[in-house]
């Protein structure tokens, strides 16, 4: 694992307590990492209607993307039971990973963490024929 990874699960698990989550109880965070080497973080945010629901990736992907954001190195997710420890992994949903699709390469790293150490994927691994116009 690199000083990297470190730091952006570090910023994913901070993220991770501004997590909406009063239905499923479900805490994720993420740290995006930006070319420029910015990092814009995000939290689940839950409706009760449930559908309006975003994913802590997208938060921090669209918080990018609204800065002017649009190019992407890797992303940190962690994912667990509200107020308790990371202990598994967290990998991000199908919605989640087409957006990774729509501003980043093949070769964009997704680290996930299952609370003692971390492994980086990379997009066109997670996410092998994907669409896009
Ligand atoms: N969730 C994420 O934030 N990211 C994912 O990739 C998977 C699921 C959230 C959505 C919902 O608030 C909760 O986890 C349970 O599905």
């Amino acid at each position: 694992m690199n000083n990297t990874a470190d730091k952006l699960v570090k910023a994913a698990l901070e993220a991770r307590a501004a997590s909406y989550c009063p239905y499923s109880h479900f805490a994720v965070g993420a740290a995006l990492l930006c070319a420029d080497g910015t990092i814009y973080s995000g939290a689940n945010i839950e409706v009760s209607s449930h559908s309006p629901t975003v994913c802590a990736e997208r938060v921090a992907f669209f918080r990018a993307v609204h800065e002017g954001k649009r190019k992407f190195t890797a992303i940190a997710v962690v994912g667990g039971g509200e107020g308790q420890e990371i202990d598994f992994l967290c990998p991000p949903c199908g919605v989640c990973r087409q957006v990774m699709s729509e501003f980043c390469n093949e070769d964009f790293e997704i680290i996930l963490f299952d609370g003692k150490k971390s492994e980086i994927h990379t997009l066109g691994e997670l996410l092998p024929l994907r669409f896009g116009l």
